[in-house]
């Protein structure tokens, strides 16, 4: 059994007002209260101040889904990581694909937002994935390395408090389509190896990798088996407190009370 704890992330992408996001950490907070999972939410920025005050003294973890590495200045519709403290946020995604390909994220920039999240004590979830192209083209594990050695570039054992690798597939996100298990176990024992290289083993063992892409009710416990997956993070499934319960449900085989 490996120590590291379960993580399940949901990613809620640009979804959900204040009392939407509010209603759903009524329904779920109470009802996880005794599995062993914890439970991460990436609100839209609007709702993380009034999350991570429902969410207190609950095993939900509030956090955001992007930030700017710089700490303030004229960058007009940016944030800051430390806004994002200051709202209440614990951990912050980072290099999603969608950020990575819709609005043109480099790793390098990616890079300056995860040693500025450390810098402010957010734990940084690092996305790494290869796309269809990529994959056809043998190229996954070529591409999973250079994403996350260039996210990771300059960070030491000695700067990472807490990070949390997630490999996800861009072909895999909202498709519903995934890769099969032992792909993803092998990609997740590349990361593990890649972290060992760059951070050292000791960090590289505690480190909790997640699996994201199309996760859903069904296929969670699949991935959640294999050896060096410690948690998953679910975008489309984590919506609804019925599908994300659902999740939960399996993956800590317990029946939760929504
Ligand atoms: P999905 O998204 O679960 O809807 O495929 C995952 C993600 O984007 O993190």
């Amino acid at each position: 059994m490996s120590e590291r704890d379960v993580v399940i992330a949901g990613n809620w992408k640009m979804y959900k007002t204040i009392p939407e996001a509010e209603e759903f950490v009524g329904r779920l907070a109470p009802a996880i209260s005794d599995i062993p999972v914890t439970v991460y939410l990436a609100a839209p920025f609007t709702a993380i101040h009034a999350l991570s005050e429902k969410a207190k003294g609950t095993k939900m973890v509030i956090g955001a889904q992007n930030m700017n590495d710089a700490s303030e200045g004229a960058f007009t519709g940016e944030i800051a990581a430390r806004m994002l403290v200051d709202a209440g946020a614990q951990f912050v995604i980072l290099g999603h694909s969608e950020r990575r390909h819709i609005f043109g994220e480099s790793s390098a920039f990616i890079n300056r937002k995860v040693h500025a999240a450390l810098k402010n004590k957010l734990i940084p979830i690092v996305c790494v994935g290869e796309t269809a192209e990529e994959r056809k083209a043998g190229k996954t594990d070529e591409i999973v390395r250079r994403q996350l050695t260039e996210s990771l570039e300059g960070v030491t054992a000695e700067n990472v408090d807490s990070l949390i690798v997630a490999y996800e597939p861009v072909w895999a996100i909202g498709s519903g389509e995934t890769p099969k298990t032992d792909e993803v176990q092998k990609e997740h024992k590349l990361v593990r190896d890649i972290l060992a290289d760059l951070l050292g083993q000791e960090v590289a063992e505690k480190t909790v990798l997640q699996y994201g892409g199309s996760v859903k009710p069904d296929n969670a416990k699949s991935f959640m088996d294999l050896p060096d997956v410690d948690g998953l993070l679910v975008g489309g499934a984590s919506l609804t407190t019925e599908s994300f319960a659902g999740i939960l449900e399996n993956v800590s085989t317990s029946q939760l009370n929504i």
